[in-house]
């Protein structure tokens, strides 16, 4: 057994990989150790040096795979570099079922990296700054952060890209991130909440929380959804985290109370009119997307089907729903309009990974033809009821330029009187935004007639070309 210690990092992996990979290592004959989990003292072999690694041979990998290792090599899990090493191993003896969600191997790569990206989004949405005095001088902003997988570089990258020359720093159980305004360093080394002093007064936060208390309303207590929406373990990063646990007993023990006014008054009496909107509040009630039931389309759908790509593109493509697929595997464009639209953007010379790829309605709308469910267009009421989740990715998001596919994602933005053909290759202003409207690939796929087919696809590159050539 040959034991290979490397940094715990993709680049150090990756050279230290294909180094293997040269010496023809079988994967069960490596045992991949970290810097941390090697015993001093022990005959270990180093990994290769920057010279060795550059004269190793490369092997090529899709880009789809490239993108799939780098992603799950920030999994938390010690035995990652072995099982990423196994990957590599087999495409690179020519097995691409490896690179296949049907595949165990595939399978579980996939489910690593979906699990890092979510990661990524939730430190996005829960690192919480707080501003430190400032009389106490650099960083201005301070965060306590506990991420579930290493993603704390890639989220400092956010961070420094959206914050201006704002100095702050984000603490980690492993590490920390600095940011003086200009330059980004990261600090790899496990320490305590309390070593950062991350928690400081913050007068903005104590209105927050005020606010907060007073919009939270314990007859809409769905203790479920809260925890779907704001998981219990980014509460301790959260300022209203400390509030939550006391609300949400206040409103138990409010509800204990109605229950028992509900046994008594089943004793007979006067009847108590109630407001129907209080009666049902899960309608309206913030929720994950998850667990969303703004329209019905939730009960026959496998999932919500989440957008992605990058917090930070440039460009947003926007489709109209999830197809058979996409609901299947809960991402979205990975059927056949997914590939179509990936040969168009590849002709525009756009990369997929620096898109953010959306759909107006996030459930899969259907009906049974046989053994089929045959997509079904959404109602206006459906593309409205979605468009709350919309809203928050473009609020998110933030990008420039949308390029609409079709119809029904025109009518997301400029409701159901713009028509496509209308907008179709032209550049319309939507808020502090450009809109490039063009046609949805699955219409190109439903086109029989050839040269018809061509023309539409020629027409979804034009208008990709057009957005990134946009000037915002
Ligand atoms: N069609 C869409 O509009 N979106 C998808 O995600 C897939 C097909």
């Amino acid at each position: 057994m040959r034991v290979i210690v490397i940094d715990d990092e993709f680049d150090a992996w990756r050279a230290a990989a294909l180094d293997a990979l040269a010496q023809k290592l079988a994967p069960e004959s490596v045992d991949w150790r970290t810097a941390a989990q090697a015993e001093p003292g022990l005959f270990n072999e180093a990994a290769p040096s920057e010279k060795q690694a550059a004269d190793a041979p490369q092997i090529r990998v899709s880009r789809e795979l490239a993108t799939l290792l780098k992603d799950a090599a920030h999994f938390r899990d010690p035995r990652r570099w072995s099982f990423l090493y196994r990957v590599l191993w087999r495409w690179a003896q020519g097995d691409r079922a490896v690179a296949s969600p049907a595949d165990e191997d595939g399978a579980r790569l996939y489910k690593m990296a979906k699990s890092v990206r979510r990661a990524q989004h939730d430190m996005i949405a829960y690192v919480r700054f707080r501003q430190r005095d400032a009389s106490l001088g650099a960083p201005e902003y301070v965060a306590w952060y506990e991420p579930d997988h290493d993603v704390l570089a890639w989220g400092a990258e956010h961070f420094a890209a959206r914050m201006g020359r704002s100095t702050w720093l984000i603490a980690t159980p492993d590490g920390a991130a600095m940011f003086d305004g200009e330059h980004l360093r990261l600090e790899r080394r496990r320490a305590l909440a309390s070593e950062h002093a991350t928690d400081v007064p913050d007068a903005a936060e104590a209105l927050w929380m005020t606010y907060y208390r007073s919009i939270f309303n314990p007859a809409r207590l769905n203790e479920s959804a809260l925890e779907q929406h704001m998981p219990v373990r980014f509460w301790k990063g959260l300022p209203e985290g400390a509030l939550i646990p006391k609300l949400v007993s206040d409103a138990r023990g409010g509800a204990r109370r109605v229950a028992q006014a509900q046994s008594v008054g089943a004793l007979g009496g006067k009847a108590v009119q109630v407001d129907a909107h209080d009666a049902q509040p899960e309608r309206d009630a913030p929720t994950s997307l998850d667990t969303c039931r703004r329209c019905d389309l939730w009960r026959h759908a496998t999932q919500a089907v989440h957008g992605a790509g990058p917090s930070d593109a440039r460009i947003m493509l926007l489709g109209e729903q999830p197809g058979d697929q996409e609901d299947l595997k809960g991402e979205p464009f990975v059927g056949p309009a997914g590939q179509l639209l990936q040969d168009a953007m590849q002709r525009a010379g756009v990369a997929r990974e620096q898109v953010y790829l959306t759909n107006a309605v996030k459930h899969f709308k259907w009906e049974p033809r046989g053994k089929r469910r045959l997509h079904k267009t959404p109602a206006q009421q459906e593309v409205e009821a979605c468009s709350y989740w919309l809203e928050q990715e473009l609020h998110d998001v933030g990008a420039r330029v949308i390029v609409t596919l079709g119809a029904t994602a025109l009518a997301a933005l400029f409701g159901r009187r713009a028509t496509l053909s209308a907008h179709v290759g032209r550049v319309v202003p939507y808020r502090d935004k450009l809109v490039v409207a063009t046609y949805h690939p699955s219409y190109a796929l439903r086109q029989n007639d050839e040269a018809a087919r061509e023309k539409t696809v020629a027409d979804i590159v034009a208008a990709l070309e057009l957005a990134s050539s946009l000037k915002t």
